[in-house]
């Protein structure tokens, strides 16, 4: 018998406040048509002024217990992906397991910007079957619209806030691939590409937040050769051939990046979950918030194959199959 992390419960939080694309042509060269035409966004949520990634954070994390049934003191560890921290320290998992409050165990964050949640479920998985812990609350939380330079029209069109969260469990596991729970990652990251995607600020630079930069078109070509190329690596990895995935709950960036990957995957898009429409890219919180939309419409059924992928600045790129 073996340690498998396997998903106990999904939570989701959405500031109130909806922005529309329409907002955007009021103050830019930009329309409606174009945005939906091109990224397949129609609207996304911002953060209302003073609400911050921690209180995002927190709401997501709070649906996620009630969705599993547990309270926070159930839970033994915290892992948040974020790149746009409330502070620069401490760190927004703290945040959270203080707003939830949990005295006991440990919480910390990761940054892999987009990719972010992948790299947390790698963490928390490995976690998991090492012992460390035997529950944890994963979370991606962002407030991007606080790093979007509002005059440029090729970045701040793409990006919402959110955060959704997942609490891992362990289950003890034959060690096939029928087991529930994580069953396969795929992590990578090129450092040589990290001018196509970055912000122009930081801590030990000009000792300001920033703004995000982008060569969207290049990013655009790396995202739908290497998406497909790590989700068939993590399913190789797990044994489980491209055909026998029952949902692909892609990284929300762009509905044409999505469209390209599952034709690679050779999956029809009813098996895809779409929420960028709805949430624009939420970096670090699509993947969680996807999933969790998706779990509360009751589409994933205990056995399911799902794949997650997701790729940004670094480029950092990864993916993971688990089991329903
Ligand atoms: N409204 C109208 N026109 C716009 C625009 C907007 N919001 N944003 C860019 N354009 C213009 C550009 O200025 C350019 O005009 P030009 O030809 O006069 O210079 C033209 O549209 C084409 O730009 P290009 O960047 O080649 O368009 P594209 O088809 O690649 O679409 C993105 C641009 C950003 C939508 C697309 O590249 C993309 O989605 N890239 C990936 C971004 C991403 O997902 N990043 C996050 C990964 S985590």
């Amino acid at each position: 018998m073996i340690r498998r992390s396997v998903v106990r419960g999904t939570g989701h939080y959405l500031p109130e406040r909806i922005v529309e694309n329409a907002f955007f042509e009021q103050q830019l060269e930009t329309s409606d048509e174009w945005i939906r035409a091109r990224t397949g966004i129609e609207r996304r949520h911002f953060a209302a002024e003073g609400q911050t990634t921690s209180d995002l954070g927190i709401e997501a994390a709070k649906a996620a217990l009630a969705n599993a049934g547990l309270s926070a003191d159930d839970i033994d560890a915290i892992v948040v992906a974020t790149s746009t921290p409330d502070l620069t320290f401490p760190s927004v998992a703290t945040m959270i397991q203080g707003g939830l409050g949990m005295s006991r165990g440990f919480a910390f964050d990761v940054q892999a910007v987009c990719a972010g949640f992948v790299f947390a479920l790698s963490t928390a998985d490995a976690m998991i079957r090492a012992g460390q812990a035997d529950r944890i609350l994963v979370i991606g939380a962002e407030a991007f619209s606080r790093i979007l330079d509002f005059t440029d029209r090729s970045t701040c069109v793409l990006f919402g806030d959110g955060a959704g969260a997942v609490i891992l469990e362990v289950q003890e596991g034959e060690g096939t691939n029928q087991d529930r729970g994580i069953l396969a990652l795929d992590l990578n990251s090129d450092g040589r590409y990290r001018d196509l995607l970055y912000v122009d600020g930081g801590v030990a630079t000009t000792g300001t937040a920033g703004h995000l930069r982008m060569q969207g078109n290049l990013v655009f070509r790396h995202a739908v050769e290497k998406l497909a190329a790590t989700a068939h690596r993590a399913l190789d990895k797990a044994g489980i051939p491209a055909e026998s995935v029952d949902w692909l709950v892609p990284h929300q960036a762009n509905i044409r990046i999505i469209e390209a990957t599952a034709k690679r995957m050779e999956l029809p898009i009813e098996k895809v979950v779409l929420t960028v429409a709805n949430h624009g890219n939420t970096s670090a919180a699509s993947i969680p918030l996807a999933m969790s939309v998706a779990n509360s419409e009751g589409r994933f059924k205990t056995g399911d194959v799902l794949v997650a992928e997701a790729i940004g600045g670094g480029l950092a790129w990864g993916s993971v199959v688990l089991r329903w």
